[in-house]
């Protein structure tokens, strides 16, 4: 096939915050695809917070990238050619694919049919995808609150956390957010209906922002940060306060992690720490999304994105996301959406 398939390729490890130097720009022949096969034009890629751990030289659940490597990521495309009878040409599809104007897919990329009707195609890398399902995984099946309690969530107006308070508050939870903006803050009280929230950045400390926000503690935290917001959850944390570990992005770029100083509580409080990978819980996704999309059909869930334009945008938005730039659940179109507008 013709030349025309530009890529993106992870140049060299970042020490500290990745930069724009971390990769590089390549034009590929379109690839043929083999026995059992499609090809794929990608239009909507994510970037994702998991990406900066796979640019460490170290064992994790994701295999560790090498310089060299075209990056991978979540991708919704459109099948140009099949010789895979599960799929046609023309299906939109969903798989863990490649930075990349086009991919070859063979079926077995966590590869699933999308349907154009049910939600904006982009929608299936945020709140019908995996952030959505990693905010229904920590807050329903872990975090289990109980209407009533009190719920914290840091990185609030993100992919995953502006799905994890808008749960938390069907359950009828009261819900506190924490987001790097005054604007951002705006969104999860107005939008989200989170009960409270607070501008991180300019609190002059987390304990006072804690005490003032959450004034009856705090029984679920819903950890997206890590560092020092989670050593002031501690502090404030109720009797028996479950604590979900999502992530801890405000550590994912620095040499030396910050040390977590109030681990004595966690007896004393009877607390409990809980960890997971949302791919470890992916038999949960197809009745997460059948409740998702009814919620987002009758509004009772809202859901943000922050798109960009163009595939040599990608590392600069995924810089920008790790910064706390994003607004909403970032996503890069490469490729023009033949939905859009229909
Ligand atoms: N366990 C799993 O399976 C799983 C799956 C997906 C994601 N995650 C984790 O979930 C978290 C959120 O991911 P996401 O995809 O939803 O990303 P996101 O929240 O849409 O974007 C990242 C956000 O992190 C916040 N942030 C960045 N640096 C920060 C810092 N130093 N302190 C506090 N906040 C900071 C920024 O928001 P502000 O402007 O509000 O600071 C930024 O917008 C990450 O920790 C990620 O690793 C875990």
């Amino acid at each position: 096939m013709t030349d025309g398939n530009r890529q993106v390729v992870f140049a060299s490890r970042p020490s500290g915050w990745v930069g724009e130097e971390n990769f590089s720009l390549h034009s590929a022949a379109i690839p043929e695809p083999g026995p059992g096969e499609m090809l794929v034009r990608n239009i909507y890629m994510s970037v994702d917070p998991y990406m900066r751990g796979m640019m460490v030289d170290r064992p994790s659940y994701a295999a560790p990238l090498r310089p060299g490597d075209v990056l991978s990521c979540r991708v919704v495309g459109q099948v140009v050619a099949s010789n895979n009878p599960d799929y046609g040409a023309g299906d939109f599809v969903f798989g863990m694919l490649r930075w990349e104007e086009y991919s070859i897919a063979k079926g077995d990329e966590d590869l699933r049919k999308v349907d154009p009707d049910l939600a904006p195609l982009s929608w299936n890398l945020g709140v019908l995808g995996a952030p959505g399902l990693t905010a229904w995984v920590g807050m329903m099946e872990l975090g289990r609150p109980k209407a009533g309690e009190q719920v914290f969530v840091s990185a609030a107006s993100g992919a995953v956390g502006q799905v994890a308070g808008q749960l938390a508050r069907l359950r009828g939870c009261r819900v506190v957010g924490s987001a790097g903006s005054d604007d951002k803050v705006a969104f999860i009280r107005r939008e989200c209906g989170y009960d409270d929230g607070f501008n991180y950045r300019r609190a002059a400390s987390f304990e006072t922002a804690l005490a003032s926000h959450c004034p009856d503690g705090i029984d679920v935290y819903f950890d997206n940060v890590g560092g020092t917001m989670l050593d002031a959850v501690l502090l404030q944390a109720n009797d028996h306060a479950r604590l979900i570990e999502c992530g801890m992005i405000s550590q994912y770029n620095l040499q030396q992690p910050d040390g977590i100083h109030n681990l004595a509580l966690f007896a004393r409080k009877r607390l409990t720490m809980r960890g997971f990978i949302v791919r470890d819980h992916y038999e949960l996704l197809p009745k997460y999304l059948s409740d998702m999309a009814a919620w987002l059909k009758s509004g009772e869930v809202k859901y943000r994105e922050d798109m960009v334009r163009g595939l040599e945008q990608a590392p600069a938005a995924f810089i920008r996301m790790l910064k706390g730039e994003n607004f909403g659940k970032q996503v890069v179109q490469i490729a023009d959406d033949p939905t859009e507008g229909s």
